[in-house]
């Protein structure tokens, strides 16, 4: 063992003499400074690398650094070429990716060699410290806020001064974030905030910024910023009191809106929201809002007045919401006036109504104010309904009114949902039509029995009535006949005979009356004339003692009416128009007990007749006793001369036969003669006619 360490203790002797005599570094310890951050490239000429124990020419070799911690590379051996003999050898800095920092190494190690063209030294370390960099400090306190009025800062006016110090003097570069973001400041070089712009004319905004300053030196990052606030006092605006809310205005009226109060400036309207409403307000005044032109709130009911407010470099906009307050349009009813004619009846009339009203959905009801016919209110007799249409209540029927033509004056009335109305007037002329048939008012049939020797003559009468006026042609009517040939009506209802009858015929004549009207109007129920022809023969009747109870020459002895019972009998005995009394007789239950009575009692009478005349008179009374004229009416106004007064009977002072002087000619003549045989008939007064058939006599010869 002790052999051993002789031998190492020997070895490291001889090599520390043979180091010494190999080239080695001169000058050492060598120990260079470097500024952390340095970013050139320098040889450390502080001291050159020099080799000692040399005994030529010698190179210093680079072997490594030690630790390579930001410095990869970063140092190396740089040789001058000032001596072509022996150049002169520098440590090198070269900066590499990584910048050196003082926290992170600052103390490295670079081993280094001499080496001659004998040998080449052994390993040699000099070393290179780190000096960290001092950063720049800031002078200015942080959080320091400074107030400058708007109107002050014109482009590049200063706002604010950041002063910092870097104690190596090294140069220093400001960095500033401003916060809001705003690209109307900047800081110079040497720290100096300024606005770009400047704040000229610019009357609000932003009024607080803050400035975040950052320094740095070459050798340095950036600091941590300190924070400057600026506020900013922009100038007082120009303002408007009492605007930015809502007003009321109604529509359809042009009046003042708003009267502005506590206003600095001068007011002016930017616009209108909807703009359609632009004209419609103007400023009156300088401060008064005024309608100009009626608002329609069925067509815009806001108004959003944006008004500018300036002074002097500064303005400000306000804002005023008109709302249109809806009021009630009226209504307005067209034709204002309306005039017609209607007919008499039903009346409707429909006037053709229309209402505009600019209320949105509005209805009207229409009403009948007043309806007014001369100096009467008939208001009470229409209606009016829900599409004006003006409706008679009733038939307004002019003829039972006594009224040809009437005028009715109408006040309608369209009123709204609110009330509010209008009116218009209706003059309806409501006129006569031919709305009523005439009516035959004549018994609807007549019996008349004619002898075929009867001329011709006027038989009957018929009478009519119209309800319409018979100031008008709806009310004059005419009556016409169809049937038989030789029957005829005039116009005015006499009913003639025309032609003789012809016996056993039967004449059948329908008469109606027909109005002038238009259209023309029929009387609904004709009238029938019925005649019944007979031959110029006689009937033998026995005359009887009752007065008026004649026997009837020619008697009727057909009856064909159906209701006329006496009464036709009797008119065709008279042989003129039917007479609404002759059909009373037999409806008095008195008349009837009489007539009955009557009747037995003359039938009593006649048999004792019968039985005198055939005991005294009827051998010798003539026949063939017959007069000329055979007509009704001549048998009423009756010859003088009768035929048979000279027929027995001084007993019979009415029909009793007389002793006759001469025999006249005729029907009376013949008639006395023909049945009494009184040949002295001249001479009697009371046979200078035929006898006429009483009124009962019929209900005697022809009992129902
Ligand atoms: C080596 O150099 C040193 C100093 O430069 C010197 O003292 C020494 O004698 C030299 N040795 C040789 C062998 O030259
Ligand atoms: C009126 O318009 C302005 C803008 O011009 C707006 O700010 C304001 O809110 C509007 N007013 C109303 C009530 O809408």
């Amino acid at each position: 063992m002790e052999t051993h360490v002789l031998i190492m203790v020997f070895l490291l002797g001889t090599s520390l003499d043979f180091s010494l005599q190999l080239p080695n570094l001169a000058n050492l310890p060598i120990v260079y400074t470097l500024f952390e951050g340095t970013q050139e490239q320098f040889p450390f000429n502080s001291q050159e690398l020099t080799c000692q124990n040399v005994t030529s020419r010698y190179k210093v070799n680079f072997i490594n650094v030690d630790p390579t911690t930001n410095c990869q590379n970063c140092f190396n051996v740089w040789a001058d070429t000032a001596s072509a003999q022996q150049p002169n050898y520098f440590l090198r800095y070269v900066p590499s990716a990584s910048r050196l920092d003082y926290n992170a190494e600052n103390t490295y190690k670079i081993t280094l060699t001499c080496e001659d063209s004998v040998a080449e030294g052994v390993d040699q370390i000099v070393e290179v410290r780190i000096i960290p960099n001092i950063q720049p400090t800031f002078s200015t306190p942080s959080f320091d806020s400074v107030t400058v009025p708007s109107t002050n800062l014109f482009a590049g006016t200063n706002v604010y001064e950041i002063i910092a110090t870097d104690s190596e003097n090294d140069p220093i570069e400001y960095a500033l974030e401003t916060v809001p973001t705003s690209s109307n400041f900047d800081i110079r070089a040497n720290g100096q905030i300024y606005t770009v712009n400047g704040f000229q004319g610019i009357c609000t905004g932003q009024n607080s910024y803050e400035f975040k300053v950052r320094v740095k030196d070459p050798y340095n990052e950036f600091t941590d910023p300190i924070s400057v606030t600026l506020d900013l006092q922009f100038p007082n605006l120009p303002s408007i009191g009492n605007a930015n809310r809502d007003v009321t205005v109604p529509e359809n009226s042009v009046q003042n809106i708003h009267t502005f109060t506590g206003v600095s400036g001068t007011i002016s309207i930017l616009n209108v929201q909807p703009s359609i409403m632009r004209n419609k307000v103007t400023l009156f005044g300088g401060n008064i809002l005024r309608v100009d032109e009626v608002f329609n709130f069925e067509e815009f009911n806001t108004a959003n007045v944006t008004l500018l407010v300036k002074s002097g470099e500064c303005e400000a906009r306000y804002w005023l919401m008109v709302r249109v307050q809806e009021m009630n349009d009226l209504p307005v009813l067209t034709p204002a006036k309306v005039s017609a004619a209607v007919p008499e009846g039903i009346i409707t009339y429909n006037p053709g109504f229309k209402v505009e009203d600019e209320d949105f959905s509005d209805m009207v009801t229409y009403t009948i104010q007043r309806a007014i016919s001369g100096t009467r209110d008939i208001t009470r007799d229409f209606t009016i309904n829900q599409e004006g249409i003006i409706i008679s209540n009733f038939d307004f029927d002019l003829d039972s009114r006594g009224s040809e033509v009437e005028l009715i004056t109408f006040t309608v009335r369209a009123t709204d949902k609110r009330g509010g109305f209008d009116e218009s007037e209706v003059i309806l002329r409501v006129e006569n039509i031919n709305d009523n048939p005439p009516v035959i008012t004549t018994a609807s049939i007549i019996n008349d029995v004619l002898m075929d020797c009867d001329p011709p003559q006027r038989i009957a009468t018929v009478a009519a009535t119209d309800l319409d006026p018979g100031t008008s042609p709806n009310g004059q009517f005419q009556f016409k006949g169809s049937g038989a040939g030789n029957l005829r009506v005039t116009p005015d209802g006499a009913v003639f005979l025309d032609t003789p009858v012809t016996a056993d015929t039967t004449y059948s004549y329908t008469i109606f009356a027909e109005d002038l009207g238009n259209p023309q109007l029929t009387s609904a129920k004709p009238i029938t004339i019925t005649v019944i022809g007979q031959a110029c023969t006689t009937i033998f009747v026995p005359p009887t003692t009752i007065p008026a109870v004649v026997v009837t020459v020619p008697a009727v002895t057909v009856d064909t009416g159906s209701g006329a019972g006496a009464g036709a009998g009797a008119g065709a005995a008279a042989g003129v128009s039917a007479s609404a009394s002759s059909t009373s007789l037999l409806d008095d239950p008195t008349n009837l007990i009489w007539i009955i009575f009557l009747g037995l009692l003359g039938l009593l009478l006649l048999g004792l007749l019968a039985w005198l005349l055939w005991r005294f008179c009827f051998p010798r009374c003539c026949p063939g006793c017959y007069g000329k004229d055979s007509s009704a009416l001549a048998r009423n106004t009756g010859g003088n001369d009768g035929c048979c007064n000279r027929c027995c009977g001084k007993s019979n002072p009415t029909v009793g036969p007389r002793e006759p002087e001469h025999y006249p000619e005729g029907k009376v003549k013949d008639f006395w003669q023909e049945h009494y045989q009184e040949l002295d008939y001249d001479n009697t007064t009371h046979r200078s006619h035929v006898p006429t058939s009483g009124l009962h006599e019929d209900g005697y010869l022809n009992p129902r």
